[in-house]
């Protein structure tokens, strides 16, 4: 597991624990998470629909009263369940994102971002709050836009004016909860980058929430995946993607073929018996793995490779069931022996249904992952 890459976190979250009935009368939406956050880090929650990214990211922000647990920003305690702290939201040095903008319709674009700079208990003096409001326009390149009413923008372009609204309060950590996932496919691919950029350029902290694993492996310098209120991982892109520590993140990250497997032989190399033959994988993500372990034996869609490799490991031969052809590559539903096999190939290997072909499934590509219930290396 990868670890924070500064001494002191900027945010630090022990135990933390949040359920929506009473205590103890109904399972936890967020169940007594540790996570810890570096100043400066993209850190992202990645997982499935319901599984408590939300709730997480409302109580960091003091939205959502936990039952249990602690929550520390910038060295300031600003939710204890011990000593019964809990600094209300507007006192947290954060800002929120949401999915639905949340833009105050009858406002034009820099009334939104100045609106909060001058409310409430921040009340920032008049010549800051303009000279703030023309900075952040700037910045997310909304400076022609600032007299006009919210309500005409796109969508790309209200999702930038309530990032600006929410940078333009400086706060020590930003929280996005799918900041995108309203706009265009294209939209959300080009504005990845952008967000990416913007915030690392101002060196923000920032905990990134979304159920989109490329938006999650693209934005992240870490990641957490996320099942059901506990964290499955933690790690940098790399590390999850080429070592899922289980069965869960291993379907999560990737498109990737997991084949009940059993192990044959531990060691230097690793050997697996699976419905294709043996096989062998580069790849442990097994603690202490034993000969005659079931485990699930994983390639990548995109790792697999075709042509005439005799005398490589890991060739098996297989017959085109299906091709889908999609621009870029082409996906293929492969046969080997009764055994389904997902690959995705360069167009340039354009091969028809019914054809016999040899598959490499490439060792350093090939991992051994634990079944959901066993214990993985992380
Ligand atoms: N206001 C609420 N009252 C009761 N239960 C809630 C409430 N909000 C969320 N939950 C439950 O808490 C769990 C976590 O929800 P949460 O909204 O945090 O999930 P999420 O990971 O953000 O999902 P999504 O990707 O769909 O936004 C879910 O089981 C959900 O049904
Ligand atoms: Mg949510």
């Amino acid at each position: 597991m990868s670890e924070p890459t500064n001494d002191k976190p900027l945010l630090s979250v022990r135990g933390l624990a949040v359920s929506y009935g009473r205590a103890g009368q109904s399972e936890n939406a967020v169940q007594y998470l540790d996570l810890d956050v570096s100043e400066g880090e993209m850190f992202v929650l990645l997982g499935p629909s319901g599984c408590g990214k939300t709730t997480l990211l409302r109580a960091v922000a003091g939205l959502q009263a936990p039952h249990s647990g602690s929550v520390t920003i910038d060295g300031q305690d600003v939710y204890n369940s011990k000593s019964g702290n809990s600094v209300p939201p507007e006192k947290r040095p954060v800002s929120m994102v949401f999915q639905s903008y949340a833009l105050w319709p009858h406002m034009s674009v820099a009334e939104n971002v100045a609106f909060p700079l001058r409310e409430g208990r921040r009340g920032v003096p008049r010549d800051e709050v303009a000279e703030r409001v023309t900075e952040v326009l700037e910045m997310l390149g909304l400076s022609n836009m600032r007299d006009r009413p919210v309500t005409t923008l796109s969508g790309g372009q209200q999702q930038r004016v309530a990032l600006a609204r929410a940078l333009a309060l400086r706060p020590r950590l930003l929280l996005m909860d799918e900041p995108l996932s309203n706009l265009d496919y294209e939209l959300q691919v080009r504005l990845r980058g952008q967000v990416k950029e913007l915030v690392s350029r101002i060196g923000v902290t920032t905990l990134y929430v979304t159920h989109n694993q490329n938006e999650a492996l693209e934005m992240a310098d870490r990641l957490a995946v996320m099942d059901a209120g506990k964290f499955r991982q933690i790690g940098s892109p790399r590390e999850l993607y080429h070592g899922p520590s289980s069965e869960f993140v291993a379907r999560f990250i990737g498109d990737m073929n997991l084949l009940p497997a059993r192990i044959a032989e531990v060691g230097p190399n690793l050997w697996v018996d699976t419905p294709l033959g043996r096989l062998r994988a580069g790849t442990n993500c097994i603690d202490d793995a034993k000969v005659g372990q079931s485990c699930l034996f994983g390639v990548r869609q995109e790792d697999i490779e075709i042509g005439d490799n005799q005398g490589a490991d890991n060739i098996v031969s297989a017959s085109v069931d299906r091709a889908t052809f999609s621009g870029d590559s082409i996906s293929y539903q492969m046969n080997v022996n009764g055994t389904g096999l997902q690959c995705r190939l360069h167009r340039r290997f354009d091969v028809p249904p019914g054809r016999d072909v040899l598959l490499r499934l490439p060792v350093e590509h090939c991992l051994v992952v634990p079944t959901d219930g066993q214990t993985g290396a992380s």
